[in-house]
């Protein structure tokens, strides 16, 4: 119910317009802008500045404060006291498991972890060298064709066992991805291990030899997934809901999301952030680039800086920095000349009236593929593991769009073509 009115004044209607105004349990009220169509008018919101496009409790952003709360609990504890499937169950279930229903939710995803044997010939059609994310969008889609006939999506216990399978195939996915990539056989996932540390063994061990993961590299793997795990309403999480609003398989719409996730205005920025840090090469070129990203008439923008909702530092590009540096610091590269320059550039734009004015701050991917980098995945992977971690938050989006009365959605727009006109002759 409506606490609130807005009442708007249009000229050429006499009376006022009535629009309920209702307020959530954190963040700004929203006004129902429902009524208008009756007075035949649209709302007008390009990109969506404005616009609240659903109803949701599982995550939380205040962009001025640097918050991001899932199911209300803060990142930074999260991160400190938590781990991905852990996170994944609080996603999906709206609270934290017991330490019984967490071992029963750990057992089950491990359960799950190998895809359907015929999905290995998928790969040979894609040549060695490529992208990892057209892979992905191909692969995931294409998981429809084993499961679209015993998926009713209007039954709590079929989406539940979909988000099982794609928390649990994904990382075989991407690995398989990676292994395609550089001609080494694929390998199965191991039900006995940790989930990170099954990632790292599918990645880089090889059927010669036991491969033993780094606990350090794990923890920062699980990390980089907790970290990744679900942002509101982002481009891609509402791609997924807005496929998911037309009935459409939930393996068909995480494909989607995968697909939007992918742009460099999205999650493809981790991977053009350290193409930029390489191309800057030194600290003394930092200079040179910070006034191409302020330049008007050039299209280079600082990658890994700025952000739709964040105009305070990202929480968590702070935590990633944190452990970026535990990392190189295990692995014996401090000095890392990478880090050493994103460490430079963030000082350099934080310092700079252009960035402060506009309150463009370090975000998600600004230090995360320094981390990735470091445990030895390539940049043409570091969106996948993105795709990988965020699968949880899309497939969480989807359930709780399905899990209510709801519709297809159909913006409008404001039309500015031609009048109606009569074919010549
Ligand atoms: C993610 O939405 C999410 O939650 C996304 C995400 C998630 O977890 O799902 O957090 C993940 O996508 C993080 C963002 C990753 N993208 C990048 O790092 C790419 C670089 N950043 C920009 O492209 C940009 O900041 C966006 C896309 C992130 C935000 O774009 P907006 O909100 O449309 O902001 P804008 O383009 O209107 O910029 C406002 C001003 C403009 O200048 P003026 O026209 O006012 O003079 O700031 C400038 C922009 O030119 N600006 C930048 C800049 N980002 C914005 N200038 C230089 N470098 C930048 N990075």
């Amino acid at each position: 119910m409506a606490d609130k009115k807005a009442r708007l004044m249009v000229d050429g209607i006499d009376d006022p317009i009535e629009l309920p105004v209702y307020s959530g349990t954190e963040g700004p009220d929203v006004v129902d802008v429902r009524p208008l169509s009756a007075k035949g008018l649209f709302t007008y919101d390009p990109g969506f500045v404005a616009t609240a496009a659903c109803e949701s409790s599982i995550t939380y952003i205040d962009g001025d404060k640097g918050i991001l709360l899932h199911r209300g609990y803060p990142i930074e504890q999260l991160a400190e006291k938590s781990d991905y499937l852990e996170v994944c169950y609080l996603l999906l279930n709206g609270e934290l498991p017991t330490a019984e229903e967490k071992a029963q939710f750990v057992d089950i995803v491990m359960h799950h972890t190998m895809v359907h044997e015929q999905i290995s010939y998928f790969f040979r059609g894609f040549r060695r060298d490529a992208h990892p994310m057209a892979i992905m969008v191909a692969c995931v889609g294409a998981l429809s064709a084993f499961y679209h006939d015993s998926l009713d999506i209007n039954d709590p216990y079929h989406r539940e066992v979909c988000a099982f399978r794609l928390i649990a195939k994904m990382p075989t996915l991407a690995a398989m991805c990676y292994k395609y990539s550089i001609g080494q056989p694929f390998m199965y996932p191991r039900n006995d291990l940790g989930y990170a540390e099954n990632f790292l063994r599918m990645m880089f061990g090889t059927p010669c030899e036991e491969y033993q993961a780094n606990p350090v590299l794990a923890k920062a793997m699980d990390l980089i997934f907790l970290l990744h795990a679900d942002h509101e309403q982002n481009a891609s999480t509402s791609t997924v809901r807005l496929a998911g609003s037309s009935g459409a398989n939930p393996f068909a719409c995480i494909a989607s999301g995968i697909a939007a996730l992918w742009g460099p205005a999205h999650g493809g920025a981790n991977e053009a952030v350290l193409a930029m840090l390489q191309e800057i090469g030194d600290e003394s070129r930092i200079p040179e680039f910070i006034k191409r990203a302020k330049d008007p008439d050039d299209s280079f923008r600082l990658m890994g800086f700025g952000h739709r909702v964040y105009h305070n530092f990202d929480p968590r590009a702070k935590v990633l920095k944190a452990s970026c540096d535990q990392v190189l610091t295990e692995l014996g590269i401090e000095n890392d000349p990478l880090l050493k320059i994103a460490t430079r550039l963030e000082q350099v734009a934080l310092e700079d009236d252009y960035f402060v004015k506009r309150k463009l701050y370090p975000n998600v991917d600004f230090y995360s593929g320094i981390i990735m980098k470091a445990i030895g995945i390539p940049t043409s992977m570091f969106t996948v593991i993105f795709a990988l971690a965020r699968t949880i938050g899309w497939i969480s989006h989807w359930s709780e769009f399905h899990s209510s009365p709801n519709r297809i959605g159909r913006p409008r727009q404001l039309y500015t073509g031609q009048h109606k006109r009569d074919y010549p002759g």
